[in-house]
């Protein structure tokens, strides 16, 4: 496994691979690596010839209230973690590799979409994601991406991106890996007190129940919602938004192809979870 740290040098070994017709996968992360960000690699493994992973902390996408400095480093770990797993390469750039000008950031446009839902409380986060991911693909030059949808609001707006840029890029969005207890691994979830990581999984119970009842026509939507969230707020949870979607755009909810999405605080820890039906 080879560490490359520059962007020359990412853009350098990339094109050796395309020169030889072989074909690149691409896992864009954070680091502090767990089982969901692992089925991604493992997902790339079945596609491509060469597979890549970025850790990358990037700034551009946490806000002034969010501490960067406290996001979770463990890149020792991490390497072991992608050693075992057979990764070709990992892309560790410095943040004056991404940004050379930080005075001057060139920010892509980001649909409207990305100024709902997580987008409501971080107005410019997703223009931070989809700007750092498009200079990422611009290192790696990726014939196929994977992007868990876990995040899946950030899921629709790079494959909108990528979509918009026609970029020549697969997008692959993979399924959310759980905990036994059914609560979606995160990063976030180690700052959990042991009494708040027990009532975690509640969000999960809750995505199901409405999902039941959403797909059985019991009961009319909104009531759905509104029971679910006053059963998530009972349980200690403050509910930014519990809402129903189209799954493909994220606009209104159609009768067919939809995701329920939950956002909450446990304590000062914000906890994502959504889950598709029909
Ligand atoms: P990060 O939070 O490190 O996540 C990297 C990828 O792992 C994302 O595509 C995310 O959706 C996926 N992931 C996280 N938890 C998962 C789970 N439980 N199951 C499946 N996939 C999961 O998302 C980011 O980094 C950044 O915004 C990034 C895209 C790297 C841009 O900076």
């Amino acid at each position: 496994m080879i560490i490359i740290k520059t962007s020359n040098e990412m853009k350098a070994w990339s094109k050796t691979c395309h020169d030889a017709g072989e074909r690149i996968s691409f896992v864009p992360t954070m680091g502090n690596l767990h089982a969901g960000h692992l089925s991604l690699v493992d997902a790339a493994s079945h596609v491509s010839d060469k597979i890549v992973v970025s850790i990358f902390v990037n700034p551009t996408q946490f806000s002034a209230d969010e501490d960067l400095e406290k996001y979770p480093r463990t890149e020792e770990d991490d390497l072991k973690t992608l050693a075992d797993k057979n990764v070709d390469v990992v892309f560790m750039p410095m943040p004056s590799e991404i940004y050379p000008d930080v005075e001057n950031i060139q920010y892509l446009d980001v649909p409207d979409i990305a100024k709902e839902l997580e987008g409501a409380s971080r107005p410019e986060h997703f223009r931070g994601v989809a700007t750092v991911v498009k200079i990422l693909f611009d290192c790696v030059e990726p014939n196929h991406a994977f992007f868990g949808e876990k995040d899946f609001q950030q899921l629709i707006i790079i494959k909108d991106m990528v979509e918009k840029l026609a970029l020549d890029i697969d997008i692959h969005g993979e399924k959310i890996i759980r905990d036994d207890d059914g609560l979606a691994k995160s990063s976030r979830n180690q700052y959990l007190s042991v009494e708040q990581r027990q009532k975690a999984p509640i969000l999960y119970l809750a995505l199901r129940q409405a999902s039941k009842n959403i797909t059985q026509g019991s009961m009319a939507n909104d009531e759905v919602l509104s029971q679910s969230i006053e059963f998530i707020e009972n349980n200690g949870f403050s509910v930014d938004y519990f809402v129903i979607r189209d799954a493909s755009s994220l606009g209104q909810a159609k009768s067919s192809n939809r995701v329920i999405l939950v956002a909450a605080m446990l304590g000062t820890t914000r906890l994502l979870d959504n889950l598709r039906i029909d």
